[in-house]
């Protein structure tokens, strides 16, 4: 039988999840651990095993959800994130986790029977909002963080990974989660595009060849506190004033490498004391810097480093920066590639070859699986706000893509 996505149902289960949520509809918060992320779990599961899948959690809360194959043969796993950012849409991560369970269901119902078992992902802490850190899960997959450093990530309230973990009901040990070597014969995840050129080229479906590398960094700025009508102007060493030119030194360092693909972004600036009428004496902001070029991401962060010695120089504030991550970027395997424009030849289905500029599990997973990522186009190229929107009809089409490369992948 033909491979048929049931795409109301599909529709439904994404508006199900997107009201398992901290904020009132439209907007989808959903921070890792809190009840509506532990909810949304919950949920996840049930419909997992009305599909008939085996469902394990490892000691981090990635959840694997398995149609099993032959015992001796290597998994094939796809899947994503279900938790959003603050103040997020409904489609981040969401199209690749439920896009994923329903492309499963739907070669169930075509008959397909897998040789390689099929695994859904779920992925914990895809979003760096509570610990700091993205793809905290796959991470710990690939073992490209240690269980010691996960650990002892902490939140804004200083509650430890280990202790959150645990009080989610994850009590295992975390150097259980790197998987063995070549688990994956291959990982594919579908997920929106988050940027307009799918849209702007009308082109339904993307491919993605490489994902760019990030790195993110806390920088603390310390200067001397004080009254606001007491202290004059020449005696200041106000701490937000100094981050407003480092903020700035950031945009212009992103903007000059020469290459389009360099992005920068401080998205948090906390101000202490945070009174109407007192000096900043401290703030701190974080650094979110991009690229796919290694060396380019490399001369904006050192043209960074000078621009904060000099404004720390000049003005008589500390700056100290904290690297929380630095990752190189990774590039798909040809093999999968192969396997999706197979996949989209055989539905009559154009494609084009792109980079995604976002971080996704994927990046991780490619450290220890060959792994390739679909995108579908999302209005306006909107992502991280809650009017981020995918129509049903692009949701489908890549659920159907990915059902059809699972099936070649799994053969
Ligand atoms: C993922 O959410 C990213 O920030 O790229
Ligand atoms: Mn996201
Ligand atoms: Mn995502």
């Amino acid at each position: 039988m033909p491979i048929e996505i049931d795409a109301a149902r599909l529709l439904s289960e994404i508006e199900s999840l997107a009201l398992i949520s901290e904020a009132a509809p439209p907007v989808v918060t959903r921070v890792v651990f809190t009840p509506a992320d532990m909810r949304a779990r919950a949920w996840f599961a049930e419909r997992c095993a009305e599909a008939g899948l085996s469902v394990r959690r490892d000691a981090i809360g990635n959840t694997f959800a398995r149609w099993q194959g032959d015992l001796d043969a290597p998994v094939v796993g796809t899947g994503s994130h279900i938790d959003a950012i603050p103040n997020a849409g409904k489609f981040d991560g969401v199209v690749g986790v439920l896009g994923g369970l329903e492309a499963i269901r739907a070669l169930q119902r075509s008959g397909f029977r897998p040789r390689c078992s099929i695994e859904l992902l779920l992925l914990t802490s895809e979003e760096p909002t509570r610990f700091g850190i993205g793809c905290l899960g796959s991470r710990l997959l690939a073992g490209t963080i240690s269980p010691d450093a996960a650990r002892k990530l902490t939140d804004k309230e200083g509650e430890s990974v280990e202790t959150v973990r645990r009080n989610a009901g994850f009590t295992g040990a975390l150097e259980d989660v790197k998987l063995p070597r070549g688990y994956y014969k291959a990982f594919v995840e579908l997920h929106i595009e988050q940027g307009p050129i799918l849209e702007r080229e009308k082109i339904p479906l993307g491919i993605v060849t490489k994902i760019a590398a990030p790195a993110s960094a806390r920088i603390t700025l310390e200067g001397s506190g004080g009254h606001a009508g007491g202290v004059v102007m020449p005696d200041r060493r106000d701490a937000l004033c100094a981050a407003a030119e480092l903020i700035l030194a950031i945009e212009r360092a992103a903007k000059t490498t020469g290459s389009p693909n360099t992005v920068a972004t401080v998205g948090i600036c906390d101000v202490f004391p945070g009174a109407v009428n007192s000096i900043p004496s401290r703030v701190r902001i974080t650094l979110d810097l991009r690229d796919t070029n290694l060396t380019t991401r490399d001369a904006a962060m050192n043209a960074i480093d000078a621009a904060a010695k000099e404004i720390s120089a000049r003005r008589g504030v500390s700056i100290a920066t904290e690297m929380l991550n630095s990752d190189a970027p990774a590039d798909s395997a040809p093999e999968i590639i192969d396997a999706l424009s197979a996949a989209c030849k055989t539905h009559g289905e154009r494609f084009m070859l792109m980079i995604s500029r976002a971080y996704h599990d994927s990046l991780f997973l490619s450290r220890v699986a060959p792994m390739a990522m679909l995108f579908i186009p999302c209005r306006n190229g909107y992502s991280h706000r809650p009017d981020e929107y995918a129509s049903i009809e692009d949701i489908s089409r890549g659920a159907l893509i990915l059902a059809e490369a699972l099936a070649t992948l799994s053969s």
